[in-house]
Parts: structure tokens; sequence; C-alpha cells
């Protein structure tokens, strides 16, 4: 059940809200206001270490010494966490994977932040999302 509450912004900060509401193409405040506080939830879950639910991607050259076999260690070393991984040939030197993973979240993000700092990966990211809560 959808329940309404009013809130009070000061016009500069209601203009900055409509323009990102505009570039972010809500339909309506209410869907951006509901997303920014589903968003903060998923935050607070991930700062208080609760399970959570992530998807880190790297971008790298596969032609990079031994770094595949560093990744795929790494995975290794966290299996118990991770859902799924998924590789794919961007071109002729560059690979992409996105490893689904799920866990206490200081874990999640350990792993996240070991890999990305795996010499010769060029790109790296973790999507932070979350398992439990009424966020829908
Ligand atoms: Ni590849």
């Amino acid at each position: 059940m959808l329940k309404r509450f009013t809130v009070s912004l000061e016009d500069d900060l209601l203009d900055e809200f409509d323009n990102y509401i505009k570039l972010r193409q809500y339909n309506n405040r209410s869907e951006a206001v509901r997303d920014l506080i589903r968003k903060s939830l998923v935050m607070q879950e991930w700062e208080a270490g609760k399970e959570v639910i992530g998807v880190i991607s790297l971008v790298y050259d596969h032609h990079h010494y031994q770094l595949q076999e560093r990744i795929t260690e790494l995975q290794h070393d966290f299996h118990h966490h991770i859902v799924s991984s998924t590789h794919i040939h961007m071109d002729h030197d560059n690979c992409l994977e996105v490893i689904i993973v799920r866990g206490k979240a200081k874990k999640i993000k350990d792993l996240a932040e070991k890999l990305m700092a795996i010499r010769g990966v060029k790109d790296g990211n973790l999507g932070m999302s979350s398992t439990g809560g009424d966020l829908c």
C-alpha cells in the first residue's frame, strides 16, 4: 500500500532534483524518491556488514603475464561466495569478466578489491545490491 508524505525543500535543491529526474528519465518525483531511498537502504546493509549480493566486473588484457591465472586462483579462494561468472572476449586483446557474488559485505568487498588490484586489470567495478530487506 502506498502512503503519502510531504517533503519540504529549498527552491534550489528542488530545481536540482527536478533536473536529476529529467536526466534519469523518471516519470515523477515519487519514483525518483523511492529509488533513492532503496539505494540508501542497500548501502546501509553493505555498511552494516550484512548478507549482500553484488556484481564484480573486470576488464583486462589476457596477454598480460599470468593475469588470467591470478584472477582464477583468487576466485577459487573465495569459491563459496561466487554464484556465477561469465567471460566475454571483447576484442583481440581484452576480456570482460562478470562475477556474481553473495555473502557478508566485508568478504565481498575484500574479494572485489583484491581482484581490481591485480596488476593488468584495466577497469574494475563492484555493483552493490542486496538480498534482504523489503526493497520492492
Ligand atoms: Ni577472453
